[in-house]
């Protein structure tokens, strides 16, 4: 009998030789510089990862048109205007045989009302649950809209390609434009991109083929896609598998798995208790999908201790363990977690105790972004930062700027 497989075993993805099986899931930094370009804070913090011990590292998400941003600071990709300071960012991402891909994404409707006045989406259909305030209803998206964006994403690939780095990552998930021409909640068109689920998806095959057609077989192309929104009327876990087996016969190499949207935040704090408790929020999909799919699988949301994650790569659900959150302040995590199987990265959840202050003030989000910001300066981060504080600052940018921002 084979051996199980363990955190410290390499994995070879399209070529290139993962030294390990742990991968930094994306978070948005907004460190990016008043033009859309990479800064020496993201050198500094992606440098700090690499030196982390990470097999893989994904960039938080990186837009492809500067028309359409989900949050202030995102790096843009539409041009080569600023190729060196990408290139610089790659070269610092990609220390200690760390591989970096960059996750590409166009926010559709979740781009609130201070960075995109006119969202664009499959539908027209408004974000619920009262985020008409921050978010516009989007425009519908023409035939030339659906072809602008898949030659943006083909755009951005090749830049990237040529800044160095060793693969991209389409966001496929979190209720991002592609998230949305997945679900029939969001997407209402009757034309070949809307309806069934075969129209539904085409929008994701057809950037994704015309990816590949740019980059050829041997640069890596993975996604990251929801194993369901969470949401009524949206995209279905069985939904989602159709799709991880169409996209597996198109030779995608990588899908990483997670879940939810910013009406329903799966991805970031699970409805259940138990499914927290369990530390792996997407397993039992992870588990299911793995009996009708080969292509390498990374399993993000919840990960915590050395054992959790050593025991689910065990059970051959999954090919790699995604991490977000806790390396925000456990930089050197992914080390710990080589070296020593007590490992355990759990830290106090942020919260002021009530939920509607956490929740106007964005706070498990703010919170981390704090920390990457701390981590990006050279300073040490703070485990212990008061969400009051952090609760503060929030509800004073709101007071002042009348809008909050978003998401995942
Ligand atoms: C500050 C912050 C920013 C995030 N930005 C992104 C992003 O740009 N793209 C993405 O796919 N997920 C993003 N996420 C979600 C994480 O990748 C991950 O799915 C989620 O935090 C659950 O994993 P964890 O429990 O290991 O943190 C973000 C999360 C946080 C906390």
């Amino acid at each position: 009998m084979s051996q199980p497989i363990s955190l410290n075993d390499p994995i070879e993805i399209c070529g290139l030789k993962i030294k390990n099986r742990l991968c930094k899931s994306a978070m948005s930094e907004q460190l990016g510089g008043r033009n859309g370009e990479a800064t020496k804070a993201l050198e500094t913090l992606y440098k700090t990862w690499a030196q982390g011990g990470f097999g893989l590292q994904i960039t938080g998400n990186v837009m492809i048109d500067a028309r359409h941003c989900g949050e202030p600071r995102n790096v843009i990709v539409e041009n080569r205007n600023h190729i060196e300071a990408l290139t610089r960012w790659a070269a610092a991402a990609q220390e200690n045989q760390t591989y970096c891909w960059v996750q590409l994404n166009h926010p559709g409707k979740q781009a609130p009302k201070h960075v995109d006045k006119q969202p664009i989406s499959p539908s027209a259909v408004p974000l619920g649950q009262g985020m008409d305030k921050i978010f516009n209803v989007p425009r519908v998206m023409t035939e030339d809209d659906i072809a602008d964006v898949i030659q943006r994403f083909t755009n951005a690939t090749l830049i990237c390609q040529e800044a160095g780095f060793s693969g991209i990552q389409i966001h496929g998930a979190h209720g991002y434009l592609i998230s949305q021409f997945l679900s029939s909640h969001h997407n209402r068109r009757t034309d070949r991109w809307g309806g069934s689920l075969e129209n539904r998806m085409r929008f994701v095959i057809e950037v994704y083929r015309a990816m590949r057609a740019a980059v050829g077989k041997t640069f890596p192309i993975g996604i990251k896609l929801n194993s369901a929104d969470f949401q009524r009327g949206g995209f279905t876990e069985q939904e989602s598998m159709t799709v991880v087996q169409t996209l597996e016969s198109e030779g995608i190499d990588l899908i990483e798995i997670s879940g939810g949207n910013y009406e329903a935040p799966a991805m970031m704090r699970p409805k259940k208790r138990s499914t927290i408790e369990r530390e792996a929020y997407f397993l039992e999909y992870a588990e299911t999908l793995r009996s009708h799919v080969q292509v390498p699988l990374v399993v993000t949301g919840g990960f915590r201790t050395a054992k959790a994650m050593s025991n689910a790569l065990a059970s051959g659900a999954l090919d790699m363990v995604g991490i977000a959150r806790p390396v925000s302040v456990f930089p050197n995590l992914a080390n710990q977690l080589l070296t020593n199987p007590a490992t355990n990265g759990s830290y106090a959840y942020p919260s002021t105790g009530i939920k509607f202050i956490d929740k106007i003030a964005v706070m498990d989000i703010n919170w981390h972004e704090h920390q990457l910001k701390l981590l990006s300066s050279g300073q040490p981060p703070n485990p212990s930062l008061s969400p009051w504080w952090i609760a503060w600052r929030s509800i004073r940018g709101i007071l002042k700027s009348g809008s909050q921002k978003r998401r995942a």
